[in-house]
């Protein structure tokens, strides 16, 4: 019997700014989903990366079912009225709508979502960023599904030797969905040519062309072009299926050592390196540097086992201190050059206001 994940994320409200959300609004969002459980879902997780909660669920709805992301609406909406009740800064900043209207991408929470037929041992990793935006996920999917310098399996083992098919969306269109299919290797110039434009190409999808199975799925929503102004960056998340005919679970971690710049930051207008971090982490200088959170779990007959936390452990911490030495490197330049996002992407309109001022200022 098929089961579906899925894990949808939204900041509804945090301490102190936009650092992390409050135990007890934790708390309020995993009393409404606890209702459900077995009935609606099977097994649930809720946890928090900066200032976002993620609630991630185990079911038999199918992907995109409107009950359970009316459930996740709603959990939302219990707890943006903790969060109010509670004077938490930005309560309910990512609920962009005001009502529920059958399916929550397109509403402000990210989403990525997955049905599979359970194999026997079913292994997976749960993938949330905070300060940084879908394209944040490239890199690492790149270097994880297509680059034997990260995943050894594709020398390694027969169950990867075909590659992997890259579903790739232009985010720039918001009419409808835009996508291409490429399959890796053939098509690794052509993926990277995409993959170059975090802001306009990202990974929605994997799978792998052994078996047709999908190994990821990927959120990929960009709030500003559903809102139309600023409203937060885009934050997102991501399942990834591991072990057999899919990479393990540390060739999909590899590429975190890197710390690559990822576009976010302070008021989602800087460059800063992603910063691999425990699960409940907040953020802190410079409102970042932009954070990913990845807990792995066993999913059996739709239950869920206990998470393990995969950047809490001795390695990553000597990665924490390179990639707080690069965000240092890069801050001490401020708002120059490639620090600061260009003009297209800046999410505040204050320069957009200054350019208009000065304009009439300038002489040929
Ligand atoms: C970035 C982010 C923060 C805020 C900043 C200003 O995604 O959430 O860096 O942009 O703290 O917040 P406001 O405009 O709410 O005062
Ligand atoms: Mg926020
Ligand atoms: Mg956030």
């Amino acid at each position: 019997m098929k089961i579906t994940l899925s894990v949808i994320k939204a900041d509804i409200g945090s301490i102190g700014g936009h650092l992390r959300p409050s135990r007890t609004l934790l708390e309020a969002v995993r009393e409404h989903v606890e209702r459900e459980k077995g009935s609606l879902v099977i097994d649930y997780r809720v946890s928090s990366t900066g200032d976002d909660i993620a609630i991630l669920l185990s079911h038999r709805q199918g992907t995109g079912s409107s009950d359970i992301h009316k459930l996740a609406w709603d959990a939302f909406m219990a707890g943006t009225a903790r969060a109010r009740e509670e004077g938490l800064y930005g309560a309910g900043q990512d609920l962009l709508k005001e009502s529920f209207s059958g399916n929550i991408k397109g509403l402000g929470p990210a989403v990525a979502e997955m049905e599979f037929e359970e194999r026997e041992n079913e292994p997976f990793i749960c993938f949330c960023a905070d300060k940084t935006n879908p394209g944040a996920f490239n890199l690492p999917l790149y270097l994880g599904f297509a680059d034997p310098m990260h995943c050894s399996g594709l020398i390694l083992s027969p169950k990867m030797s075909k590659g992997f098919i890259f579903v790739i969306m232009d985010v720039a269109n918001t009419e409808k969905d835009r996508y291409i299919e490429l399959n890796a290797p053939e098509e690794l110039y052509d993926i990277a040519a995409l993959l170059r434009d975090n802001e306009r190409f990202v990974i929605s999808k994997i799978y792998s062309r052994e078996n047709g199975e999908q190994a990821v799925a990927a959120s990929t929503t960009r709030l500003h072009n559903i809102a139309g102004k600023y409203t937060g960056k885009d934050d997102p998340v991501m399942l990834v299926r591991v072990q057999g005919s899919f990479p393990a679970a540390g060739e999909v971690l590899s590429p975190y050592s890197i710390g690559h710049y990822v576009a976010g930051f302070m008021r989602g207008s800087h460059n800063g390196p992603l910063m691999p971090v425990k699960a409940g982490s907040g953020t802190s200088f410079f409102d970042g540097p932009p954070i990913v959170t990845a807990v792995a779990y066993c999913v059996h007959n739709g239950r869920l086992s206990e998470g393990v936390d995969c950047f809490d452990h001795p390695y990553w911490d000597y990665v924490r201190r390179k990639v707080a030495r690069k965000a240092t490197e890069l801050r001490q330049q401020g708002f120059s050059g490639a620090a600061m996002l260009p003009y297209t992407e800046l999410e505040y309109g204050g320069i957009v206001e200054k350019m208009r001022r000065l304009e009439s200022r300038f002489r040929d």
